[in-house]
């Protein structure tokens, strides 16, 4: 397998830059769409099969250093009795939302089998990868922002209102959505994944006084229940405003978005492995402007002790698939002896 990916998230510098990208299968990729055309996005996490044939087409056709399994964050919400639609141009719906401390009996323990088809899908992609498979979930916290809100928000009202009207019945709910993600994600690494994300979307929304109080006891509780076992990446973006706290979570590697300097990042995490950080809309750009942009990440990121490339968020729509891959190449081509010279 190759093992440049996992080296650095153990702070080990392979030689050369390892690079993945958030949402990297998607609907940017002609692969993707026409199995997008036969099936919804649901069906298609659902159907192991095709989820693993997804996951392995940026494998496939971009090169890149590792899989991240084709799900979704929400997914698990339905295992714990909720219901969740994907509704074209409209993004995620999730019903009934759970607003109130009385709401709460909605929620049921996460339930494996309803979720069978993650662990099957795992099962298959390693059978036929040769790069590492990344496992993920939510953080508790951003998972609660789409329960509370019923899907995406702008102004995150309803979350904000529960948190401050019923700080007692919000921790009760993050103890519940914690059990879950970490049931959820060590069973991902039992089924063999090789390495974690945790996506934490929406934390940036927080003051740092309400991160350590509402986000970050619960996160520092999964990572101590996951220590030991695979790398973890944990990315938050929008949180310049929240280092100090972030610093302190023991996981492998931060995932940064294009928000930060790479450069000061080094610095402020202690130089321990970092992920990141291109802006993904760079893509929608002239090569060379791309390039350029693309090398003095990888130049910066040598502050720290390894780099793993990737975007500050998802891959957007509108992203050419030989832009991707020209990426993808002058990393591994990238050569930082020659830098200096
Ligand atoms: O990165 C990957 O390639 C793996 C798969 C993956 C998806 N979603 C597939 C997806 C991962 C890791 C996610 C995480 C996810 N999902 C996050 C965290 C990362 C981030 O973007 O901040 C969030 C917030 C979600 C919730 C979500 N899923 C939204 C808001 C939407 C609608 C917006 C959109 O782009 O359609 C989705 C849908 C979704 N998740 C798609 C894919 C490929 C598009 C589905 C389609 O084909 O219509």
């Amino acid at each position: 397998m190759r093992d440049a990916f996992l080296k650095a998230c153990k702070g080990v510098r392979p030689p050369y830059t390892p690079v993945w990208f958030m949402r990297q299968a998607g609907r940017y990729m002609p692969e993707y769409q026409k199995i997008r055309q036969k099936y919804d996005f649901l069906t298609m996490c659902k159907t192991p099969e095709i989820a693993a044939e997804v996951t392995m087409q940026p494998i496939k056709i971009l090169d890149v250093d590792a899989a991240i399994l084709f799900s979704d964050i929400l997914i698990p919400l339905e295992a714990m009795g909720l219901k969740v639609e994907f509704i074209n141009d409209k993004g995620p719906e999730v019903s009934p939302p759970v607003r109130t401390g009385s709401e709460l009996k909605i929620l049921r323990p996460l339930e494996l089998p309803a979720i069978d088809f993650v662990f099957k899908t795992i099962k298959i992609l390693l059978k036929e990868l040769d790069v590492p498979l990344i496992g993920f979930s939510a953080s508790p916290f951003t998972l609660a922002t789409y329960l509370i809100e019923g899907g995406s928000s702008k102004d995150f009202i309803n979350t904000k209102r529960f948190i401050f009207s019923e700080p007692e019945n919000f921790h009760n709910l993050m103890e519940i959505l914690t059990d879950a993600t970490m049931q959820y994600l060590l069973e991902q690494i039992k089924a063999g994944v090789h390495a974690v994300q945790i996506f934490d979307t929406w934390a940036g929304i927080l003051s740092p006084y309400d991160y350590a109080i509402f986000c970050k006891p619960y996160l520092k509780k999964i990572i101590e229940k996951l220590s030991s076992t695979v790398p973890l990446i944990y990315f938050c973006p929008n949180t310049s405003g929240l280092i100090n706290h972030i610093k302190d979570l023991e996981v492998d590697v931060f995932s940064l978005d294009w928000r930060v300097d790479i450069k000061e990042a080094c610095l402020n995490f202690d130089y321990r492995p970092l992920q990141g950080n291109l802006d993904p809309l760079v893509l929608l750009g002239r090569e060379d402007e791309v390039l350029k942009r693309v090398k003095t990440i990888l130049i910066d990121g040598r502050c720290a002790k390894s780099h793993i490339f990737n975007l500050g968020h998802g891959v957007n729509i509108n992203t050419s698939v030989d832009v991707l891959k020209k990426v993808v190449d002058f990393i591994h081509e990238f050569r930082f002896e020659e830098v200096n010279r």
